[in-house]
């Protein structure tokens, strides 16, 4: 037997509870880790709450990243072996003391990292990644403008941004965040409770506008994330309000610009795959020689992901939250 945070109905942080659940049994093309920590995400919340769409076929359990040390391998997995240290992109099951991964979403742990800052880099480094870079095509000498510094996204799409040589102009809520985002690189940060990031974003870019936005807040943002595009620039969304919006597609025509809008978790094993191995290539070296890394806030015992999910609930983080099993040391 195994153990496992589990939640019989939807509701706040305390239906969650650690189980004894049955062991993973890893697939012909996937590992089983010993979990050491798992980092917490927005979407766990949401899941939490019943308020998320959760794939069809993804393991039980909420937890979408771990890291920890390979335990099996399936049958037809020859790069990794038993022993590896690594950290994982999974679509569910992660709060747990063992959890299965696809062999392509594994990688290895850069040197130097704890398993807990292993474990809260697997989402941030994907999601940036394949927003930033792989959608939006960022690249040295251009603008991005980053919303929702104080995030774990917003912090590491704003360290990873200024390490490839793009001008990082970003958002957040409080002057702890924003002095929080100025440390990290950006060379501009608004706090959007008091002042207008449209005006900051133009005067920061001479009125040109950005490359490239990342967008964590939706709908109400978006006709002002449009005003702040530059000639051929994109705007990436991966969250906040969804629903109806209206806007002026000349806005877009005029200035070439493009509107995406992705979910890591429900991509289809392929675009995982892909994602991954640019993340091995491109961001693991970054890390690897710590020019950044994942910001984590707090760490929690597993057992304690009630505690976890009411912490990054009153958005007072700056960074992570991460779960810690018996198996960290
Ligand atoms: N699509 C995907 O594949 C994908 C993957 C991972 C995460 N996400 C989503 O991306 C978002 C960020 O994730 P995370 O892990 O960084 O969450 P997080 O740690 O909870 O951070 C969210 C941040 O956004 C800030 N924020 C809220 N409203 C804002 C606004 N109007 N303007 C600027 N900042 C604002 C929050 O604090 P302040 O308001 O105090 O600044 C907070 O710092 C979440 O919505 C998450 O669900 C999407």
């Amino acid at each position: 037997m195994s153990s496992a945070i589990r939640f019989s109905h939807p509701g706040p942080p305390d239906v969650l509870r650690l189980v004894p659940v049955e062991r993973p049994e890893p697939g012909p093309r996937e590992v089983r880790i010993d979990v050491a920590a798992a980092g917490v995400n927005n979407a766990d919340l949401l899941e939490r709450r019943g308020h998320y769409p959760v794939p069809p076929n993804a393991p039980s359990g909420l937890g979408l990243e771990v890291a920890g040390t390979i335990g099996a391998v399936g049958r037809d997995v020859t790069e990794w072996r038993p022993g590896d240290r690594v950290c994982a992109l999974v679509a569910g099951g992660g709060y747990a003391e063992e959890t299965v991964a696809p062999a392509a979403q594994v990688m290895p742990i850069p040197a130097g990292l704890s398993m807990v800052e292993a474990a809260a880099l697997p989402e941030v480094a994907c999601t940036v990644y394949s927003n930033l870079a792989m959608i939006a095509g960022l690249k040295a000498g251009q603008a991005v403008l980053i919303h929702g510094a104080g995030g774990g996204i917003g912090s590491f799409a704003i360290q990873w941004a200024t390490a490839i040589g793009a001008r990082v102009i970003t958002t957040a809520g409080s002057e702890a965040k924003t002095r929080a985002a100025l440390e990290l690189g950006a060379v501009e940060a608004v706090n959007y409770r008091t002042d207008d990031f449209v005006s900051a974003t133009l005067a920061a870019t001479d009125g040109r506008g950005v490359d490239a936005i990342l967008d964590v807040v939706g709908t109400t943002y978006l006709r002002r994330n449009l005003e702040c595009l530059a000639h051929d620039g994109h705007l990436v969304v991966i969250g906040g309000a969804l629903g109806p919006v209206t806007f002026d597609l000349g806005e877009l025509l005029s200035r070439r610009a493009s509107i995406s809008a992705t979910l890591l978790r429900g991509r289809p094993a392929h675009q995982k795959a892909a994602i991954v191995a640019g993340v091995i290539r491109d961001v693991l070296p970054l890390v690897e020689s710590g020019e950044i890394r994942a910001v984590v806030d707090t760490v929690f015992p597993l057992a304690e992901a009630d505690r976890a999910h009411e912490l990054l609930e009153s958005g007072r983080t700056v960074g992570k939250v991460v779960l810690e099993t018996d198996h960290h040391h």
